[in-house]
């Protein structure tokens, strides 16, 4: 009886041991060891570019109030109506996970009065964000954006070196890319626009074609109604009367003067008269970054400008650009700060996607240094011989080498398998024998020759083939 009580509680806490899995959720990754090279590289040279460039960088909280992004981002953008992950709270407060960084920082900026800093104000931000989108390749439920804002700064100058910031930062990564570029007018200038696509959607039987969301779109938000990607929208929208033929004179001049610094710097891009962005908050120069090859296939009929901008209408774009495809986009928000309860400010930035930049390092098999590897490998036979290589583990690394070791382990076969794993050109090896003589072997891990060395010139000796790493 004792005997059968003790089994019954040891099927108890094995059945607890092996609970039921739960697994990630839908749309959301988990990054793994092998993955993180490519987020090294990929943040490294972010930051770098940003530095360069004079920004400094920024965090907000992951939690916001609703309120933020229903305000700036925009009560009928995609984002706010269908995509936010948002919830009431222990105190009755209405909270969202951030779909975006900007307007987390233009509160940051208003809230912590960077309007009385020399101006502009130009700041760099690394975080995830959150979208309940329809997960499917490259687009995720958890994503994260290296954002970039300059706040303060009217001048078309300032687009265009966010646009050329943004390039080098694809090119020094290998990534073949384009600029879509387009004006999308101040509310002087969209104004009139806007009456003309709505008259030229309500004529000859139009608006009976548009799509579902867009029949809803022609009341709300007419101007979503030129980047929906269903083929009959996508068709019309070629037909549409273009915002740049609408343009006042200030907000054309700052186009052109943003498109010819572009081409003063050779920043490729494309004019795309149907780029309108999915935020309310944009004016002026709207800009997403694509891969080469989705612009190779849907450019048809898109013009580089001359002097003065014509357009040609893109030729009724042939299956529609997965949404996805964009790399970066961003553009300039002049009313945004403002419209928050700021001082009237200028500004404007751009958001990248790394996970959309790792796939594409990934596509284009750009070798990358295995961050893992090592310089030298320290291995050990015994106690006695661990702890002490344990020491010596420390003054290599304090050294600057990149030493590799496997303390846990007590076989010399399993300790070399590891070494030639991580790539070392030696291995140290200390057993028993070593530390009665003084001294350590040094394994050439290519040619699998091993002399023996004086334990107290290890320093010298290291250093005498693999080089000094602080020089
Ligand atoms: P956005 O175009 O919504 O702009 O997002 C920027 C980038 O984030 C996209 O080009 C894409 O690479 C990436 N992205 C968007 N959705 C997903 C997703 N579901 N999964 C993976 N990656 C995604 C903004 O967020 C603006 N705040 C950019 C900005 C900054 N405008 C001015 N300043």
């Amino acid at each position: 009886m004792p005997k059968m009580f003790k089994k019954k509680e040891e099927e108890k806490v094995f059945k607890v041991r092996r609970g039921k899995f739960v697994s990630r959720l839908r749309g959301m990754k988990d990054i793994l060891p092998d993955e993180y090279k490519y987020w090294n590289l990929v943040i490294k040279k972010a930051s770098e570019l940003s530095k360069a460039y004079g920004f400094r960088r920024i965090g907000t909280p992951v939690l916001e109030n609703l309120e933020l992004f229903e305000r700036s981002s925009g009560r009928s953008s995609d984002i706010v109506t269908k995509e936010m992950f948002s919830f009431i709270d222990k105190n009755n407060d209405k909270i969202a996970l951030r779909p975006e960084a900007t307007p987390g920082i233009v509160r940051t900026y208003i809230e912590h009065g960077m309007f009385n800093l020399p101006q502009p104000v130009k700041l760099f931000w690394l975080g995830p964000v959150f979208r309940h989108d329809k997960p499917q390749a490259g687009r995720f439920r958890q994503f994260s954006q290296f954002d970039l804002e300059n706040i303060g700064d009217p001048s078309p100058v300032a687009d265009a070196e966010l646009i050329s910031l943004a390039y080098y930062f694809f090119r020094e990564l290998q990534i073949d890319v384009i600029t879509q570029i387009n004006s999308i007018g101040c509310a002087v200038c969209r104004k009139e626009y806007l009456v003309k696509l709505e008259n030229f959607y309500k004529e000859r039987g139009r608006r009976v074609k548009l799509c579902h969301d867009c029949k809803k779109r022609l009341a709300k938000n007419p101007l979503r109604l030129l980047d929906c990607k269903e083929k009959p929208c996508l068709e019309m929208a070629a037909e549409a009367p273009q915002i740049v033929d609408s343009l006042c004179d200030d907000c054309r001049n700052h186009f052109i003067k943003v498109l010819e610094y572009l081409d003063e710097l050779d920043i490729p891009y494309n004019l795309n008269p149907t780029l309108v962005r999915g935020l309310d908050y944009y004016n002026r120069t709207v800009f997403e970054i694509w891969p080469v090859e989705v612009e190779a296939s849907a450019d048809a009929g898109l013009d580089k400008i001359s002097d003065q901008p014509t357009f040609a209408k893109p030729d009724a774009v042939k299956e529609g650009l997965p949404r996805q495809s964009a790399l970066g986009g961003g553009g300039r928000y002049d009313g945004l700060v403002e419209y928050m309860g700021g001082r009237p400010t200028p500004a404007c930035g751009f958001g990248i996607g790394i996970e959309r930049v790792i796939l594409k390092i990934k596509e284009k098999n750009i070798p990358l240094k295995d961050e893992e590897k090592g310089d030298i490998f320290l291995a050990q036979l015994g106690d006695q011989a661990r702890r002490k290589i344990m020491k010596l583990f420390e003054v290599l690394r304090k050294a600057g080498y990149s030493a590799r070791q496997a303390f846990t382990k007590d076989s010399l076969k399993s300790q070399l398998e590891m070494a030639n794993k991580m790539g070392v050109k030696y291995t140290l090896i200390l057993g028993q024998k070593e530390i009665m003589d003084g001294t350590i072997l040094i394994r050439d891990m290519e040619s699998g020759i091993q002399e023996i060395i004086d334990y107290k010139k290890i320093l010298a000796e290291v250093e005498k083939r693999l080089g000094n790493p602080a020089k």
